[in-house]
C-alpha cells in the first residue's frame, strides 16, 4: 500500500509502498479516506515538538477518516470512522496511508452523511476550539467572545461553535482581508485587522483598542499567543477568561501584569492531549452535529496522498490527504 513517511527530523515526508498493517490486539484496521495535514503532524516531523525528536522512518499523521476494513464486534467491517494515533509523539504510524491499525479506543464511529474530507479537516481543531470554548472557557449564553487567528481551522471553528452555542457577540482577530470576510460570512459580528502588531508597548495598546473596539470581551480563544494575546487580555473585562491552546504567532506573549491583576483575568492553557477518549468522542460527536446540522464548515483542499511532499507545508488552507 501506498504511505507517507518521513525518513529523517526535519524533512518532508516522501511517498513509499509499505506492507498491510494487522489489526492487533484490541485494535482495527481502517481504510482510509482523509488525512488532514495539521500544525501539529509539521511540529512532530521537525523534531522540535516537546514530544522530542521522533523516532524515524515513521508515517506522519494524529487523524484521519476512513472505513473499517478489519472490525472488532463493537465496531463492525463497513462502519465509517475517525481516528487519532499518538504519531510523531510516540513511536509508531499515523494516518497518512492507504491503511491505518488503530487501537479501539482511538476509534470514533461516524454517523451516516457527514463528508469525510471535511470532518477530517475540521477533526482535532474544531474538537479543540469547542473545548476551550466550553470546557475549559466555560462559554455561557450571551457572552462576548473574541477569536484570535480566525483565519485558521481552529479559529474558523471557533467563530461557528461559539455563535451556536449562543455567544451575543462574535469578535474574529485575523491577519487577512480575505481571511476576515470569510469569518463575518461564517457569523462574527466584527472582524478585526491583526497585521500591523510588533511588540512595541504602543502597538500592542492600539490593537488591544481595535480588539476591544466593539466593547469589552468575556472569553478569548487563543491559538496564536504573541503580541495578539498580549493585546487581547486588555480587552478582557474584569474576570474574563483567556484560553491558550497554540502559539502560531510566537511562544511568549508580553502581557501586562497591571492589566491581569488589577481586572483579576485568568489566563489558561488548553491541550487535546489532557482528554480521555471518551470526553474526545463527545466533542468530536458534537462537531460532526454540527457539521451535519450545516452550521459547521473548515476551508479545506482536497490532495493526493502522492502528492504529500509538495503538499506538507503549503501556505493557505488545510489541506486534507486522500489516499
Ligand atoms: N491545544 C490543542 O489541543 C490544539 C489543537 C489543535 C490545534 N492547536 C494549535 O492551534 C494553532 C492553530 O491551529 P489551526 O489548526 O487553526 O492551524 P492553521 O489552520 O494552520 O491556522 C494557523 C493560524 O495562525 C495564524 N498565524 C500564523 N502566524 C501568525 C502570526 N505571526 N500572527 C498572527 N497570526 C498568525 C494564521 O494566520 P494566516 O491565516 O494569516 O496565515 C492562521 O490563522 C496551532 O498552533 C496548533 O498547533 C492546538
Amino acid at each position: 500500500m501506498q504511505a507517507a513517511v518521513v525518513e529523517a527530523p526535519g524533512t518532508p515526508p516522501v511517498l513509499q509502498e509499505r506492507p498491510l498493517p494487522t489489526r492487533g490486539e484490541g485494535g482495527v484496521v481502517v481504510a482510509v479516506s482523509a488525512a488532514p495535514i495539521v500544525p501539529l503532524d509539521l511540529l512532530c516531523a521537525s523534531g522540535a515538538s516537546y514530544f522530542g525528536v521522533p523516532s524515524v522512518p515513521y508515517v506522519p499523521g494524529v487523524q484521519g477518516v476512513g472505513v473499517v476494513a478489519e472490525g472488532t464486534a463493537g465496531l463492525v467491517r463497513g462502519t465509517p470512522v475517525w481516528f487519532a494515533t499518538s504519531a510523531g509523539m510516540q513511536p509508531g504510524d499515523g494516518s497518512m496511508r492507504a491503511f491505518a491499525a488503530v487501537p479501539e479506543h482511538d476509534v470514533v464511529a461516524l454517523p451516516a452523511g457527514a463528508d469525510p474530507v471535511l470532518v477530517a479537516a475540521l477533526g482535532l481543531s474544531a474538537v479543540a476550539a469547542w473545548m476551550a470554548l466550553t470546557f475549559r472557557g466555560g462559554l455561557t449564553a450571551g457572552e462576548r467572545v473574541l477569536v484570535l487567528g480566525a483565519g485558521g481551522v481552529v479559529g474558523q471553528a471557533a467563530v461557528q461553535l461559539a455563535r451556536s452555542a449562543g455567544a451575543g457577540r462574535v469578535i474574529a482577530a485575523a491577519r487577512s482581508e480575505r481571511a476576515r470576510e470569510r469569518a463575518r460570512q461564517l457569523g462574527a459580528d466584527v472582524a478585526v485587522p491583526l497585521d500591523t502588531a510588533t511588540d512595541d508597548p504602543a502597538d500592542v495598546a492600539a490593537l488591544a483598542e481595535r480588539m476591544g473596539a466593539d466593547g469589552p470581551v468575556d472569553l478569548v480563544v487563543d491559538p496564536l499567543f504573541g503580541v495578539p494575546a498580549a493585546a487581547a487580555v486588555r480587552a478582557l473585562r474584569p474576570h474574563g477568561r483567556l484560553v491558550n491552546l497554540g502559539s502560531s504567532a510566537a511562544e511568549t506573549a508580553p502581557l501586562d501584569s497591571a492589566t491581569l491583576r488589577s481586572r483579576s483575568l485568568r489566563v489558561l492553557g488548553y491541550t487535546n492531549n489532557e482528554l480521555t477518549p471518551p470526553q474526545r468522542a463527545e466533542a468530536l460527536a458534537h462537531v460532526v452535529a454540527e457539521v451535519l446540522a450545516g452550521r459547521l464548515t473548515a476551508a479545506h483542499e482536497r490532495v493526493s496522498l502522492s502528492a504529500v511532499t509538495a503538499a506538507w507545508t503549503r501556505p493557505g488552507d488545510r489541506v486534507v490527504l486522500v489516499p
